[in-house]
């Protein structure tokens, strides 16, 4: 039904891809992360053991995927070897089934060195990932090529370039899009979200890659026709980490809730995320760059026990109420709200829509019915079961509604 599915993150990272990803994996063959780097961490959690996956595909942890690392990524040597050593430890069989674009290219030490002297104001992840794509636009950079077939760098450990050379592949959008003509399942796995995407987002405060759905055709290498749908992930809330605007932040009692209920530190960076209500206007916006086809929204446990859930409508702007955002002038905007009663139930083991209380379900369905996008998947708790899948009614309703066939 739908063999191809890009999935991305709806704002501004952090959004639940790991979960998310991991478990629509169970029912395809391949998933290829296509852009950013160890500025991701995408965190699964699979009988009550926590994975942090930085680099590799969200669907290493399942039997029967092949994970492909693309060309638009960008691969830290030493993040990339301490995580295949992990998980092997862990008992991952990766032979045969991760492979990494040699055509990737390399995080040096020199572009670490940089991002920490430069980048304060941005609050990057301090991982190098900016300096990287600017040396690759600038056409100077080095990729996985050039440290495993020459001597060329003398950086890294002889035993880091191993680990390189034994997943590095010269023709992975040659595999991609075989596996693609062979109507196998492929993920696209994106890192970040809509609006850190260097050209859709907030821009400057963003990251260096593009992290909206048409990163997948460069970034994996396949052409827009081969992709058959997109997945936006939001969580059921917003947070932010980093600078930049946050029209929806929250202040005071429901921020220290979900902060402290949703465990909003970063994964990577272990730095507090700014947290705040879903944004219409900004989702609105998310389903259009991406042309969404399908909306997964993740952590809607951590809003049990809220009084009152709010989400803004609308932006407005020189007195005039806008439904889409202009997103250069978003540090101008005051917000239309409208607010929902919340519920006091525990949600974490309901498997069913019908089955939640009737106040989340409203708000759930008033966010699908002003984006127009049906839930494909609600995630009621970090682990991999704790999730209600949809995706056969939101398939049916996407491609009745798009091509008026289910
Ligand atoms: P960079 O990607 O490290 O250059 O950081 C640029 C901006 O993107 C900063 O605001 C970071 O906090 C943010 N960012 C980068 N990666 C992630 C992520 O995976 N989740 C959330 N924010 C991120």
């Amino acid at each position: 039904m739908y063999n191809t599915t890009v999935c991305v993150g709806v704002s501004f990272g952090d959004e639940g891809k790991g979960k998310v990803i991991d478990y629509l994996a169970q029912a395809y063959d391949v998933v290829c992360r296509v852009q950013g780097g160890c500025n991701a961490g995408h965190s699964l959690v699979v009988n009550g053991k926590k994975t942090i996956l930085r680099l590799i595909p969200s669907g290493i942890l399942w039997t029967h995927t092949v994970c492909i690392m693309c060309h638009g990524m960008v691969i830290d040597p030493n993040v990339f070897h301490e995580e295949v050593t992990n998980l092997e430890a862990a008992g991952i069989n990766l032979e045969d089934r991760l492979i990494l674009s040699d055509r990737a290219h390399v995080i040096l030490p020199c572009h670490i060195e940089a991002d920490i002297a430069k980048n304060e104001k941005l609050g990057t992840t301090k991982k190098g990932i900016g300096p990287c794509y600017e040396a690759k636009i600038n056409r100077s950079g080095y990729r996985v090529c050039d440290l495993v077939n020459s001597s060329c760098h003398n950086s890294f450990s002889s035993e880091v370039i191993a680990t390189l050379s034994r997943f590095a592949n010269n023709s992975t959008s040659r595999i991609i899009n075989n596996y693609i003509k062979m109507n196998k399942g492929v993920i696209f796995e994106g890192a970040q979200g809509t609006l850190l995407d260097v050209d859709c987002g907030t821009y400057p405060y963003v990251t260096s890659s593009n992290a909206v759905a048409g990163g997948a055709c460069t970034g994996a290498g396949v052409g827009p026709t081969a992709i058959t749908s997109t997945i936006g992930i939001t969580k059921a809330y917003v947070t932010r980490v980093g600078a930049g605007p946050f029209p929806t932040e929250a202040n005071g009692d429901a921020a220290t809730h979900i902060q402290t209920i949703g465990k909003e530190f970063g994964s990577v960076t272990g730095r507090p995320r700014q947290v705040g209500w879903l944004d219409l206007p900004l989702m609105r916006y998310a389903v259009d760059v991406n042309d969404l086809s399908m909306l997964a929204i993740t952590k809607l446990d951590v809003l049990t026990g809220l009084d009152t859930i709010k989400v803004a409508t609308h932006h407005i702007l020189d007195n005039i109420a806008h439904e889409y955002p202009l997103i250069d002038r978003l540090y101008n905007v005051s917000l239309l709200w409208k607010e929902f009663p919340g519920w006091t139930e525990d949600i974490t083991n309901v498997k069913s829509f019908e089955d939640l209380p009737r106040n989340a379900k409203n708000y759930i369905s008033f966010i699908a019915t002003e984006l127009d996008i049906p839930i494909c998947l609600i995630s009621v708790g970090p682990e991999r079961d704790q999730t209600i899948d949809l995706m056969a009614e939101a398939s049916s309703m996407y491609f009745t509604n798009k091509f008026g066939r289910s």
